[in-house]
């Protein structure tokens, strides 16, 4: 029994080491997926009223072109699905540098905007974060993964604050599901042991009466029947 007993024992040890890496390595797990909700430029760049390709590129990952925006002031919408979404996942703790782009044959890309793209700029509760730069566009992100509810009786923690504290009450989590697997394991352990000793109590109790009924007998000299 107790080798079984300390196999069961090996999954709460497992969450806890788990626990335990979350808490080292932050970050390795909470990634938001950013989509592009709408966008509007208000302008190209291009001379001779070319139609413009538009693309979204983070340093070091692959280009997103944008294939239906072609006019200026048009505002153009997407539901999120579309074949080139998502535009990037942003980490939780780290932030991409990420940007708007027109591709231009003759000379270098044009930029609409080049800037440092982090998931704590979702603070808009239904995850979407607007930048707007003045004469050049206009777009609308969305990613609910990314938005951290402030902790409204702290006001001085910020996001960063919300962050570690979601990442505590996940810790705790985990680490309160340990202990209650142990517990009942343990507690299991000792319940089956207990009812072992009873079982063995209770026979041992079983054949004493049996003993002390032939005394009983012996006592008043009754003859076995036979
Ligand atoms: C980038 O594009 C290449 C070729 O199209 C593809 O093999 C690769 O998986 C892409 N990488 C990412 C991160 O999407
Ligand atoms: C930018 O777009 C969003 C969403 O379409 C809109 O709510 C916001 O008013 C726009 N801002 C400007 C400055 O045009």
């Amino acid at each position: 029994m107790t080798s079984r007993f300390w196999k069961n024992l090996k999954a709460p040890a497992f969450l806890l080491l788990a626990s335990l890496f979350i808490c080292f390595f932050p970050g390795v797990f909470s990634s938001g997926v950013v989509t592009l909700k709408s966008i509007q430029i208000f302008n190209t760049h291009e001379w001779f009223n070319a139609k413009p390709t538009v693309y979204f590129h983070c340093k070091g990952e692959n280009k997103t072109i944008l294939p239906d925006v072609k006019e200026a002031h048009v505002l153009y919408t997407f539901r999120g699905e579309e074949s080139w979404q998502p535009l990037t996942e942003l980490p939780d703790t780290k932030c991409k540098r990420c940007g708007l782009y027109e591709k231009d044959t003759l000379i270098a890309d044009d930029v609409f905007d080049e800037w440092e793209f982090c998931s704590d700029d979702f603070m808009d509760p239904d995850g979407n974060y607007v930048r707007f730069k003045h004469k050049e566009f206009n777009a609308t992100f969305f990613c609910p993964q990314c938005v951290h509810l402030k902790n409204s009786s702290d006001p001085a923690s910020g996001s960063h604050g919300a962050k570690r504290g979601k990442r505590l009450n996940v810790l705790l989590v985990i680490l309160i599901s340990a202990i209650v697997a142990t517990v009942s394991i343990l507690g299991g352990g000792a319940y089956r042991y207990w009812q072992r000793r009873k079982r063995e109590q209770d026979h041992a109790r079983f054949l004493k009466l049996f003993e002390d009924g032939d005394d009983i007998e012996d006592e008043f000299g009754v003859e076995p029947v036979l």
